[in-house]
């Protein structure tokens, strides 16, 4: 197991891609604090790492939310110190420029941008004060590609990717190794509204087919484990080959 004894804090781990990664963390041996707004959601996910042999624990908090931040910090940090910390929450509102207003705007910056950036200013320090720590930030293709449909969403992705290098610079010198998993479309509850629309959209890339999150986790277990030692400031694309056509 690669993560034994390692405390790691997973947002959005209630669902998709969050959810997949707290279990893949957990069957490596790691402690999993499940994060999420929603404590019924977060204790079934708990459970069901508990009852596969693992350990997790849930923390409530909006990170929409002004304080929610703050909140969700010391809820985990009761927990102990923390050695990884993974940014997933977000949300992808799929709206082209003039449909996007202030509101969206807003709530799509809070949580995919303000919270992984002021998660980050309170944990890394203390990663980096015990000499070592794994940041890893969950992206998008879309940060890489202008789409007139993922406006916003791409650009708070390309932000959380130029974080994620200068966090590097940072905090890697003092141990803490910063990256990106830039996923492709996958099925997850988020996407579950596109139905179809993802196979179609998927169709013609190499994979021929959305990705599982459990195929992005797997480059998140990679990423805070002992094989990534020397990976800082990298976006790892898990795409079924779109980037590359
Ligand atoms: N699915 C894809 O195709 C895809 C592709 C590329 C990148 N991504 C990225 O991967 C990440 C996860 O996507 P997903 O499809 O797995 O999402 P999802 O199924 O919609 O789950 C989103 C998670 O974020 C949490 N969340 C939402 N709003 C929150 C808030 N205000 N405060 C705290 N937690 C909040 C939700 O928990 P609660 O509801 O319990 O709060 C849930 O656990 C996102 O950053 C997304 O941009 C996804």
């Amino acid at each position: 197991m690669q993560l034994t004894g390692f405390r790691a804090l997973v947002t959005g781990a209630t669902s998709g891609i969050g959810r997949a990664i707290a279990e893949a963390f957990a069957r490596e041996g790691a402690h999993v604090l499940v994060a999420g707004r929603d404590a019924a959601r977060a204790t079934e996910v708990v459970d069901g790492i508990t009852a596969a042999g693992g350990d997790a624990s849930p923390v409530i908090a909006d990170l929409g939310a002004p304080d929610g931040v703050a909140a969700l910090v010391e809820a985990a940090k009761a927990h102990g110190p923390i050695d990884v910390l993974v940014n997933n929450a977000g949300i992808y509102p799929l709206l082209d420029t003039p449909q996007t207003d202030e509101k969206t705007f807003e709530a799509t910056m809070n949580l995919n941008v303000r919270a992984p950036f002021f998660l980050t200013a309170a944990l890394a320090p203390l990663m980096a004060a015990r000499g070592h720590g794994r940041i890893i930030n969950i992206s998008s293709i879309a940060a890489h590609l202008g789409t007139s449909t993922m406006v916003l969403y791409g650009a708070s992705k390309a932000a959380l990717e130029s974080l994620t290098k200068a966090w590097a610079a940072e905090f890697g010198p003092s141990g803490v190794n910063v990256n990106a998993i830039a996923p492709g479309p996958t099925r997850t509850p988020g996407t579950a509204p596109l139905g179809a629309g993802l196979d179609e959209f998927t169709s013609t890339f190499p994979a021929g087919r959305p990705g599982t999150p459990e195929e992005i986790a797997g480059a998140a277990v990679y990423l805070a484990g002992p094989g990534a030692a020397f990976v800082h400031g990298a976006t790892v694309v898990v795409d079924g080959g779109r980037m590359a056509i």
